[in-house]
């Protein structure tokens, strides 16, 4: 079996809202898979679908295999959840929030110290052994509840915005764990609003309210999706460059990119052309470029296409 996880037209429904509509996707074993999307697209329901936490309205989902509506029982041991909300207990100490989640899980008692250890090395948490968790900081408390979430060796990893919140260093540390954990097969479906987190998935699904508007691996989004060119622009009043830009012919959206703007244009721009206009219209222009579309491009250009529709 190639794939660890398999959704087919995955749809679910809260009264007449449809949350999810029709998503397919299937994540190669071993595996990291980005899943993107705006706040309330779905994220959140899928996961919960795929851990047979709630009935899919219609559709189906294996995992390894199993089906989640009737065989979740089986799916669960072998999956780690880490859920948005770190499923943490703040009053225990660190150790004892391990023991806890070893008891859940079954973890063979003579394998638990060994698995601590393991854990403690691997979330940088040695000599915090005993410290009550509330009072741990928010890096080392996302360490902790991914070390709960994988005390019993599962082979799928699913988490739910595990990096939101936590500061730069902690969240590269976060993600050298990810990447280790993943050369040793585990797969993982991880959400995220960090498109630098994205880049390093092997495969990026976009959801957007309920639907799949692009599944694929970074490099073929940003080669493929955007029908046009991406003009990097440096000026000395953005705002208003965005609105010229947004006025103008042949240019499908503007917006705040870095310290620049990312004009979406169609193909063979004539930046000479672009720049005299913004000139004309007394913008200083300090530097105007083509580039690749980065994700967020492609994200961008997506929404705005599903928007008009
Ligand atoms: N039990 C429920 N009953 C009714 N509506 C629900 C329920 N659970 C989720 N929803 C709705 O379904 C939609 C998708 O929610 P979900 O939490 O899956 O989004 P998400 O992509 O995880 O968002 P976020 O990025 O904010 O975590 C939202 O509009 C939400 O309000
Ligand atoms: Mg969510």
């Amino acid at each position: 079996m190639e794939y660890a996880i398999e959704i087919d037209n995955l749809t679910k429904k809260f009264g007449k809202f449809v949350a999810v509509n029709n998503v397919s996707f299937k994540i190669k074993k071993g595996d990291v898979f980005g899943f993107l999307g705006p706040n309330g697209s779905g994220k959140t329901t899928v996961i919960r679908m795929i851990m047979g936490l709630i009935t899919p309205t219609s559709g189906t989902g294996k995992v390894l295999g199993y089906d989640v509506t009737t065989e979740s029982e089986k799916i669960r041991s072998h999956i780690g959840y880490m859920s948005q909300k770190f499923s943490l207990y703040d009053d225990l100490t660190v150790d004892e929030n391990l023991d806890f989640y070893a008891g859940v899980y079954k973890v063979p008692k003579n394998k638990i110290n060994e698995k601590k250890k393991e854990i403690l090395e691997m979330a940088d948490l040695v000599g915090r052994e005993n410290m009550i968790t509330s009072n741990l900081s928010g890096g080392w408390k996302q360490r902790l509840a991914l070390g709960c979430s994988i005390i019993h060796e599962p082979e799928i990893l699913l988490l739910d915005e595990p990096t939101g919140g936590v500061d730069p260093i902690a969240r590269r540390q976060f993600w050298d764990i990810i990447y280790e954990l993943s050369k040793k097969g585990v797969t993982i479906l991880v959400t995220t609003h960090y498109m630098d987190e994205a880049e390093h998935c092997n495969s990026i699904g976009f959801l957007y309210y309920g639907n799949i508007l692009s599944l694929d691996t970074p490099n073929i989004m940003k080669g493929k999706i955007i029908d046009g060119d991406i003009v990097e622009i440096k000026v000395n009043d953005t705002l208003k460059s965005i609105e010229l830009l947004k006025a103008k012919n042949g240019v499908g959206d503007a917006s705040v990119y870095g310290s620049g703007i990312h004009a979406m244009t169609e193909h063979n721009t004539d930046l000479e052309e672009l720049k005299g206009y913004l000139t004309e219209n007394n913008i200083q222009v300090t530097n105007i470029k083509m580039v690749r579309p980065s994700l967020e491009d492609v994200f961008v250009f997506l929404v705005e296409k599903e928007n008009k529709k």
